[in-house]
């Protein structure tokens, strides 16, 4: 994997509602780095401005944490939010002010010197791509994040971006699961394939939806795995559906968002499941509800 993250990360966008005590949050994170999750994905906005301070409370109460593991966290959306009652709707601001000025919050929220990775949040119509390299490379040399990358962009965006830096873009953070599957359509996956860039992918079990949505979609889709996870005598449909991720040549780097112990071991299980290509169109055309041509 690029930059040494894991081949998994947990997602911290729910942890408020976790509503876990600093100890308790402790457990989880040193449960999960000893099953071999040592990358955690944040943003500045989770949970209302508060995920990371959360999780910066683990670091102080346990500093030796930090050398096992990698932050990403992201920046360049300001929601409407209490905190901010200035603001009249929720935008993106992605200046070199607003990114360093993230930075710094993020990092005294974090309780750490450094950010392994940052990344844009969202393609913002009104990007200075030459603005944000100015931010990006001020941020490296001062040793405030070591690396770059983006989320939720295309290729046009990432291409635009990366014009302007002198050093690599290592990822783009993007949606995808056995449920969604728009940037296999647009393009975006190809194209990070082509440049040899692990994208990190969000909502793997599609936000629980796959478990909890009635809709046709996701129950078509869920037999399907049930049936998989029997033949592959696997323990439960979560690894089947982080299975169909991992066999991929782009090589994902999986974001799960589940708090469940239980559930984070069955998606790495996916790991080791090495579907067949059949096997892997099966799910596909379930979720898509029609053959291939
Ligand atoms: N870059 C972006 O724009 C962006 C956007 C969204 C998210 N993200 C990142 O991606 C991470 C993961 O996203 P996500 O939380 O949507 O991921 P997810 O893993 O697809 O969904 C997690 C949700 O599914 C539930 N779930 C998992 N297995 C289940 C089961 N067997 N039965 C019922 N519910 C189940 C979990 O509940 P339990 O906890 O009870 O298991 C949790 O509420 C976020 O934390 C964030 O870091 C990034």
């Amino acid at each position: 994997m690029p930059f040494n993250l894991s081949r998994t990360a947990l997602g911290l966008w729910r942890a408020r509602k976790w509503n876990y005590s600093t100890k308790e949050l402790e457990n989880l994170i040193s449960r999960v780095i000893d099953v071999g999750i040592t990358t955690f994905d944040h943003a500045d906005i989770y949970g209302d401005y508060e995920c990371e301070v959360l999780f910066g409370e683990v670091l102080k109460s346990n500093s030796g944490l930090r050398t096992q593991m990698k932050i990403v966290t992201k920046c360049g959306i300001k929601i409407k939010s209490s905190k901010f009652s200035e603001r009249i709707i929720g935008h993106y601001d992605t200046s070199k002010e607003h990114i360093i000025s993230s930075v710094d919050k993020s990092l005294v929220n974090l309780n750490t010197d450094f950010i392994d990775l940052l990344l844009i949040h969202r393609p913002d119509p009104l990007m200075n791509a030459d603005e944000v390299a100015e931010a990006f490379t001020e941020l490296k040399s001062s040793g405030k994040v070591l690396d770059f990358g983006v989320s939720n962009f295309l290729p046009h965006h990432f291409d635009l971006l990366q014009s302007r830096l002198s050093f690599p873009l290592v990822t783009n953070q993007i949606e995808v699961s056995v449920l969604h599957h728009e940037h296999f359509d647009n393009g975006n996956i190809d194209f990070l394939q082509e440049k040899k860039i692990s994208p990190m992918v969000w909502s793997p079990f599609a936000g629980g939806r796959l478990f909890n949505d009635g809709g046709e979609q996701a129950q078509r889709t869920k037999s399907m795995l049930s049936e998989l996870q029997n033949k592959y005598g696997a323990a439960g449909i979560e690894s089947i559906a982080t299975a169909w991720l991992f066999i991929h040549p782009v090589n994902f780097i999986v974001v799960l968002g589940s708090v469940n112990i239980d559930r984070i071991k069955m998606a790495l299980d996916g790991m080791n499941i090495k579907l067949t290509k059949e096997d892997w169109f099966r799910i596909w055309v379930a979720s898509r509800g029609q053959n291939v041509p």
